[in-house]
Parts: structure tokens; C-alpha cells; sequence
């Protein structure tokens, strides 16, 4: 056994044992337990302090182990599953009684993803059993795209990261509820749009207006992914009446190709304009500009295009509202 597997090993006996284990995917870091225990899925709400109405997806480390778990699978599941599978999209469908209910908050049904990840499969395999895992950070905090993210929310709450670098898509998958007609899109993240529409055909899209409660998506709060700095959308135009000005050396910029702007520090997602390489750099790029003191945080949007519909999709609801630019100065209104 190389050091790999023993690690994993070790990893998959702490799941079975009902521990908590952080570990990479393809997207952002999972926080894990075994999603057939109550009492071990219980915990990650207890690390993330996440509320209990907000349900968990569970990882599968094949088709035929989601088809365990699912009460009926479609034909558009299985068309889904072989055409993205290994990937990040999690398919919503009616659950079986084996899935506890407090993995889907109560809900009929249970949000199943196969990651596209090695040390991701590997440890599902180790377990012997799926693995449920929202994201590895405190509730309503920014997505951990690395080990070092996990350890700064975490640590003292979990027992093991299995620690491996940066995730290669950098945003949380998209999930897909096959129980409405047409098919709905309960969140955007790695698997576009534009792809998943030439499987499915029709399909609901716009985004939900849900902000408390169950139904139909929890996760789909106005405020998420919000840094400790709060941060404003940048919208050409000229401040009116009653927005707020900050003098802009108070500013740190989060632009898509250019990382300057005119402020005294700023980021470029993607110099070359590639919405992957920006998906992919984003939430590091948010924690280190929340890290660095500033007033506010002044983002750019993205194209709303393949990735860049996730990308803005999680600048909107990390956002208190809009921000102009006059004569040198930021001006903010909160919405
Ligand atoms: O890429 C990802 O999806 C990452 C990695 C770790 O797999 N996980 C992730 O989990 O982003 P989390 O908990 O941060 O987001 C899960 C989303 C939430 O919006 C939740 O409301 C939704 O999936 N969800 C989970 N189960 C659901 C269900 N039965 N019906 C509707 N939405 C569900
Ligand atoms: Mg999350």
C-alpha cells in the first residue's frame, strides 16, 4: 500500500466510524460524513454550524450507487449521468427510505453527484458507502478551493483534511431537480447551461427568488458566499442620491481581465478572458482581498456565459449592493 492508499484507507475508516473528513473534489473541498447515518451527517451541521433546513448532497463513486439511493431514475437521469458523470452536476429525484431524512432536510428527495476526483472517488471507495458533503466552510462563508481554506473554518471541528491543492474547477457543481417538468435548475455552477440544454432540451433556468426555508432549493439564499468585507457589483453609470462615497485607496478590486482598474490593489480572474480559468481562481481571489482590510470589496462582472453564469451567480449573492465609479471615487448604494 503506497502512502496514497493508506491515507485513504485510514480516511475511509475514520466516514465509517462516523467522523467528519474534509476531502477535495473537482469543484471545492466537501466536508464528509457516512450519508447512510444520521448521527454522523448531524456532526457536519454541527462543524459548519449550517441551518438544518439547508439539506446535503451525497457522493457516489458510480451510476449503479446513485440508482441505490434514488425511488425512480428516469431515462433523463441515466442520459444525464453518462454524459456528465464524472462531473459536477448533482441530479435531484425522489429518495429511498435508506437516505436519512436528516441528509435531504426533510425533503422527498435526495441530491446525488459523482465527482470527477481521484482522492474524492478513492475515499468514497475506502468507505465502502456514499458520502454526503456540502462544501467544507462555515455556513454562508465563502467556498474552500483549498486545503488551507478548510483548516482556517475547521479545524478543531473535523477529524482529518485530506489535504491535495487547489480544485481544479474552482465552483460548486450545478444541481438539477429532475422532479419538475421541465427539468429545473436549482443552482448554475461547473456543468453550463449550454451543455446540459443539448440533454435535456427545455429547461428551467432563471433564478429562484427563495430567501428563507425548505422549498424547493434551500441553498438558494439571496446572501451566500459572503466575505467579512462587503462587497459591491461595479455597474457603469454615475452615483445619485443617497449612495455612499469611499475614497477608493479604501477599495481592493476583484476585475475579470484587468486587475487594476485604478485601484490601489485588484485581481484579474483571467487576463486572457477564459470564464474556466476564472471560475477556477475566484474564490481564492475572493478570500484573499476579504483577508487584506479593506473598506470594500468592488467586483467586476463577468460575462453571463458558460462558467461566468456560476461566477455571477455567486457575485450576486456575495454582494450588499452596486457600486459607481466618479472622479476617482467609489460610490456604493446597498440594496
Ligand atoms: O460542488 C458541489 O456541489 C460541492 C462539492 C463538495 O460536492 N458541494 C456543495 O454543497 O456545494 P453545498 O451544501 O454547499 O450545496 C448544496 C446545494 C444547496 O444549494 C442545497 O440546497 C442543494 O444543493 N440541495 C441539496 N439537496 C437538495 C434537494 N434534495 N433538493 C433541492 N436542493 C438540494
Ligand atoms: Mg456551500
Amino acid at each position: 500500500m503506497s502512502a496514497d492508499e493508506r491515507g485513504l484507507a485510514e480516511a475511509g475508516e475514520i466516514i465509517r466510524k462516523g467522523g467528519l473528513v474534509a476531502f477535495p473534489t473537482e469543484t471545492v473541498y466537501g466536508l464528509g460524513a457516512d450519508a447512510l447515518s444520521a448521527e454522523a451527517v448531524a456532526r457536519i451541521f454541527e462543524a459548519k454550524e449550517r441551518p438544518r433546513f439547508d439539506p446535503i448532497i451525497v457522493h457516489v463513486a458510480s451510476p449503479e450507487e446513485a440508482e441505490e439511493l434514488w425511488a425512480e431514475v428516469p431515462d433523463l437521469a441515466r442520459a444525464l449521468m453518462e454524459r456528465f458523470w464524472p462531473g459536477p452536476l448533482t441530479i435531484v429525484l425522489p429518495k429511498r427510505d435508506v437516505v436519512p431524512d436528516i441528509v435531504t432536510a426533510g425533503l422527498p428527495t435526495v441530491a446525488i453527484r459523482m465527482p470527477d476526483h481521484e482522492v474524492a472517488l478513492g475515499l468514497i471507495r475506502a468507505a465502502g458507502r456514499p458520502i454526503a458533503a456540502p462544501s467544507a466552510n462555515r455556513f454562508g462563508k465563502t467556498s474552500p478551493t483549498h486545503h488551507e481554506h478548510v483548516l482556517e473554518e475547521l479545524s478543531g471541528r473535523i477529524e482529518a483534511v485530506i489535504a491535495a491543492g487547489p480544485t481544479p474547477v474552482g465552483i460548486e457543481s450545478t444541481v438539477i431537480s429532475l422532479v419538475e417538468n421541465p427539468p429545473r435548475v436549482l443552482r448554475p455552477g461547473g456543468t453550463p447551461l449550454e451543455a446540459l440544454r443539448e440533454v435535456v432540451g427545455e429547461l428551467q433556468a432563471e433564478p429562484l427568488a427563495v430567501k428563507h426555508g425548505p422549498a424547493p432549493s434551500p441553498g438558494t439564499m439571496r446572501r451566500h458566499y459572503m466575505p467579512r468585507t462587503p462587497l459591491f457589483l461595479l455597474e457603469p453609470g454615475l452615483p445619485g442620491d443617497g449612495w455612499e462615497r469611499i475614497p477608493r485607496e479604501r477599495c481592493g478590486f476583484l476585475g475579470f481581465r484587468e486587475a487594476k482598474h485604478g485601484f490601489r490593489y485588484g485581481e484579474a480572474l483571467s487576463e486572457k478572458g477564459d470564464l474556466r480559468e476564472a471560475a477556477a481562481k475566484f474564490f481564492a481571489a475572493l478570500r484573499r482581498l476579504d483577508s487584506m482590510g479593506f473598506s470594500a470589496i468592488v467586483a467586476e462582472p463577468v460575462p453571463e456565459e458558460g462558467l461566468g453564469v456560476a461566477i455571477m451567480d455567486r457575485l450576486k449573492r456575495a454582494s450588499q449592493g452596486i457600486a459607481r465609479l466618479n472622479q476617482g471615487d467609489v460610490w456604493v448604494k446597498r440594496l
